[in-house]
């Protein structure tokens, strides 16, 4: 309201200072942004033509490029806009900058009007303000438009204290300074205020000092002064408001002006976070600051985690007494500690079983987010091994110590001299308590080494420890002049080796040994045994000063061939090991203990007798409990008890000749079993140990059958033959090629003519036998009932095949056989054949019924001998025949 009248007076003023009387061009409105801006006025009032812009109260700017208002009706309303050589950012006047200004029915100009008698005009506007001033007093860069449009230009007007502008600096008559981006110098102050940037009080723009800022707070628990570091806290107390927690603090001062504050008497038992809130003059900070109250570490005691280690921490502040939910969080290192309860100067929290082991570790208290760390002098050190002992005693090392730790965690390593670093993967600890460590000791050329056990990256301290001489046996001596091969380990290596030496047996008797020498993991030595046999025998072996007892087995019997005596009665094994103590071998053959049955015995041969019984198998020597590492095969002489034809007779057309005996199968020619007949060779049918069949290839009868074993006659016997029998005559079959028919019975090799007569004349026939057997017609039964004694040949029949390639076209005869002496005269049918097949020759007429098949080991083969003829459909000859073999196979 005041501006208001002011500005009524000047109006006043104006009009009487003017001779030529014009009104006050006021503009309605004012249009503007950036870039342009256009008074408005009514179109019957004057209107504005250009403007002159002051420096100060009495002059012009001299710089200022010429400008004009472009004016036009717009609407019934003129519409006046500004224009300007310079660009807007050098627009810039004092409040006595002056308007131009006519009427639009006169052409004079009037130049009279102060710029400050506006109401509408541009505002600064897009304000932006480089930060808040300190309440310490700061530069500030603002920028917008029309900052300078009145007002200023070097100085701008404020609330605080409206008699005392704030410096703008700059040099506005530089064509080149920005009159869009100034810098104004804002004094020490505080609290909220107007800037007046037009000089008047119509358009005021609030601004503020900064809020204030806390960096740091810090508490004296001794002085009980809480010192708030930070910023804006300005000068005077009284315009300054301290809560902690939301609770006003009275007792405080401002202990360095703007940047910092102390509170007195204030103290705190609960450790944790408490918040700090600071108003100045009526700005408030703006986020809550939070004072940690720490607890306060003095000790820490040191346990093992696996004793259940319970961790106890001493100090100060470490129980929330305001919040009993305020628990903290505690870390040992890396490591979580368990909260079990706290009082304000003792806490409890306890170690995960898990965790692993730490040195010097530092500990970490939270109470709710306020972390407290141990000082540099307390840390928390756990696990850490210690070695107080360590022994050796029969390939076992224990350790004694403390906090050994278990396998994950801790790694032992062996050094020393003549040791490469050898990794102990496998020990066992005490799981009560971690006090011992066992683990077996690999072997080593030297006697002593240094042990180093890491837990969790801890290293104990190193102990040394000496193992005892030991040796291993690596080979078993023959039974005379035998060799020791002897490794030796854990020597003493700082001593030069002499010779050791070995005594077995007789104490008195030492024998020197050969002078150790060494690869990288043992010493090696040769010692000679003597004589004698068995397995574990005891021995002291003797280096430098000490003595070590061990074991060693002699060799195995070994068997490599035998031979026979000439005379067929002693076996001779000849080998190495068998010793010359009968009384200590034992002798199995096929299982059975022949043993009494040992004539001799020296080292390399063993003799022994054969009795009636021995059959060929496997010979198991044991000499004083030395087993034979393989067996040995024995083969034995054949023995033949008989020819074993049944009833002495032998079927003519098969000749097959049965020899009973052992050891059929001794192999190669130093025992030939030879089977003659009539002092022909015979063909070998089947063979087992104990029955050979042969054919006789003599069709003579009857058959005189010897036998013989290295050309020395064994048994011998004469076989007859069945007498010529007919079995069965069949009808005869003719068709377009000639006439046929089978003729069944016995013994029919002897046959010497086949005829038959019809009306029309005698037509002879040739025959053949069909049954002959041979070692292609073997068949493999798979009854393995059948007993190997079984030798069938009762049911055995002969078969004749007969035909002629004459046509004859009666359909009955007389057939004449001629067996012998005995002449057949038989009356047949002479039938034609219905479906002329795919003629089988006559002479051929007979189809082999076989099948064969693998033999296996064990099975029981029978040989089946089948003849079917195959003439049209007539009942074929059938011939059956089984002899049945036995195969054993001990040896592959
Ligand atoms: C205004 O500025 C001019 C030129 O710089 C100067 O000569 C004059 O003294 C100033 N007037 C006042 C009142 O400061
Ligand atoms: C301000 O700028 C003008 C024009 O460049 C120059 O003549 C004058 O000396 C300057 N004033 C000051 C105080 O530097
Ligand atoms: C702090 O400010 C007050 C008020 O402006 C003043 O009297 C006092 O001397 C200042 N103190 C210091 C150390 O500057
Ligand atoms: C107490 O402490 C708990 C856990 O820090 C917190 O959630 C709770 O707000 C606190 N209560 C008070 C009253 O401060
Ligand atoms: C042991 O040390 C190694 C290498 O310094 C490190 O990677 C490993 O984490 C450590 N282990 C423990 C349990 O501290
Ligand atoms: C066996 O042979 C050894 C060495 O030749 C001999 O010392 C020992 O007397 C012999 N024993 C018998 C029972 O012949
Ligand atoms: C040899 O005989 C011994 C003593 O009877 C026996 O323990 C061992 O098993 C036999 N060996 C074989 C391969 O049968
Ligand atoms: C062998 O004989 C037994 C009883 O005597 C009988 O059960 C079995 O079927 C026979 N096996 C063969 C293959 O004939």
């Amino acid at each position: 309201m005041e501006q208001k009248i002011i500005l009524l007076i000047l109006f006043l003023l104006s009009i009487f200072k003017l001779g030529y009387s014009m009104i006050y061009p006021y503009p309605i409105d004012v249009k503007y942004d950036e870039k342009s801006f256009t008074f408005i006025f009514q179109n019957d009032r004057p209107y504005f033509t250009r403007l002159i812009l002051y420096q100060n109260e009495t002059t012009p700017r001299s710089e200022m490029a010429p400008n004009y208002f472009n004016c036009s009706l717009v609407g019934g309303m003129r519409h006046c806009s500004f224009h300007s050589n310079e660009s807007f950012s050098r627009l810039w006047g004092s409040i006595e900058s002056k308007v131009c200004a006519r009427e639009e029915s006169s052409p004079v100009e009037v130049c009279s009007f102060g710029i400050a008698d506006l109401q509408k005009y541009p505002l600064a506007s897009n304000l932006k303000y480089s930060k808040n001033p300190k309440t310490s007093g700061e530069d500030i860069v603002i920028t917008g438009n029309y900052l300078r449009f009145m007002g200023g230009p070097n100085f701008l007007v404020n609330s605080i204290d409206t008699s005392i502008p704030f410096d703008v600096k700059g040099n506005f008559s530089d064509p080149s300074f920005d009159c869009n981006n100034i810098t104004v110098t804002f004094p020490p102050g505080s609290g909220i205020f107007r800037l007046f940037y037009d000089e008047t009080s119509l358009f005021p723009v609030t601004y503020s000092y900064e809020s204030p800022k806390i960096s740091s707070t810090v508490f004296d628990s001794l002085k009980q002064i809480i010192t708030i570091n930070g910023d804006n806290f300005f000068t005077d107390k009284k315009l300054v408001k301290v809560s902690f927690d939301g609770i006003n603090q009275t007792n405080f001062n401002i202990s360095v002006n703007h940047t910092q504050i102390q509170v007195n008497n204030f103290n705190r038992v609960d450790p944790g976070p408490m918040s700090v809130s600071i108003t100045v003059d009526e700005v408030s900070i703006e986020k809550n600051y939070i004072h940690c109250f720490p607890a306060i570490i003095t000790s820490i005691s040191s346990v093992s985690n696996r004793l259940d280690g319970i961790v106890t921490i001493k100090g100060e502040k470490l129980s929330s007494t305001l919040n009993s939910s305020l628990t903290p969080s505690i870390t040992i290192g890396d490591k979580q500690c368990k909260f079990i309860k706290s009082t304000p100067t003792e806490l409890e929290c306890n170690l995960d079983k898990n965790e692993l082991g730490g040195k010097n570790l530092p500990v970490n208290v939270n109470f709710g987010g306020c972390n407290s760390t141990s000082p540099k002098n307390v840390t928390f050190t756990y696990n850490i091994p210690t070695l107080s002992s360590g022994s050796y005693l029969n390939g076992t090392v224990t350790l004694i110590g403390t906090n050994l730790g278990t396998n994950e965690e801790s790694s032992i390593q062996l050094y020393g001299d003549g040791i490469n670093n050898t990794n102990i993967s496998q020990f066992k600890v005490s799981s009560s308590d971690e006090k011992s460590l066992t683990f077996e000791l690999p072997l080593l050329r030297c006697r002593s080494f240094n042990i180093n056990l890491t837990r969790s990256n801890i290293t104990a301290n190193t102990l040394s420890i000496s193992a005892s001489l030991s040796v291993n046996v690596t080979n078993r001596p023959t039974v005379s002049n035998g060799i020791l091969n002897i490794e030796i380990y854990y020597m003493d290596c700082t001593i030069n080796p002499s010779a050791p030496s070995i005594t077995v047996g007789d104490p008195s008797s030492a024998s020197p040994c050969s002078m150790p020498s060494y690869n990288s993991s043992y010493y090696v030595t040769t010692c000679p045994t003597p004589y004698g046999t068995g397995i574990n025998k005891e021995f002291i072996f003797k280096l430098n000063s000490e003595t070590v007892s061990g074991k060693f087995s002699y060799a195995p019997p070994k068997v490599e061939n035998r031979t026979i005596s000439d005379d067929e009665t002693n076996i001779e094994l000849h080998g190495n090991n068998f010793g010359n103590s009968t009384s200590l071998i034992k002798v199995y053959l096929n299982g059975i203990d022949i043993s009494s049955e040992i004539i001799e015995s020296e080292d390399h041969q063993l003799t022994i007798k054969i009795l009636e019984y021995y059959e060929n198998g496997p010979i198991n020597i044991t000499v004083d409990g030395n087993y034979m590492e393989s067996l040995f095969y024995l083969t034995l002489p054949p023995v033949i008890y008989g020819i074993i034809n049944k009833d002495n007779k032998i079927l003519a057309c098969e000749g097959l000749i049965t020899v009973s005996g052992k050891n059929f199968l001794t192999s190669g020619n130093e025992f030939k079993v030879k089977v003659l007949g009539n002092n022909k060779t015979t063909e070998v049918m089947s063979q087992d140990e104990k029955k050979l069949i042969v054919r006789a290839e003599s069709k003579d009868c009857p058959i005189f059958v010897s036998t013989f074993i290295r050309d020395v006659p064994k048994s011998n016997a004469t076989l007859t033959c069945l007498n010529g029998t007919l079995s069965v005559i069949p009808d005869l079959v003719k068709n377009n090629k000639g006439i046929g028919g089978n003729i069944h019975g016995y013994s029919l090799s002897y046959i010497s003519e086949v005829s038959l007569s019809v009306s029309s004349g005698t037509v002879p026939l040739s025959c053949d036998l069909q049954c002959s057997s041979s070692p292609n017609d073997t068949l493999y039964d798979s009854n393995t009932n059948i007993s190997s004694s079984e030798t069938d040949i009762t049911n055995s029949m002969d078969c004749l095949s007969c035909h002629s390639n004459e046509l004859v076209n009666e359909t009955s005869g007389v057939l004449h056989i001629q067996l012998g002496l005995i002449s057949f005269h038989h009356n047949v049918k002479i039938k034609i054949e219905l479906s002329p097949s795919p003629s089988p020759s006559p002479s051929t007429g007979a189809e082999r019924n076989s099948k064969t098949s693998k033999l296996s080991d064990g099975a029981i083969a029978g040989i089946t001998i089948g003849c079917v003829a195959a003439v049209g459909c007539l009942c074929g000859c059938f011939f059956y025949f089984k002899i049945t073999t036995r195969v054993k196979n001990y040896f592959k």
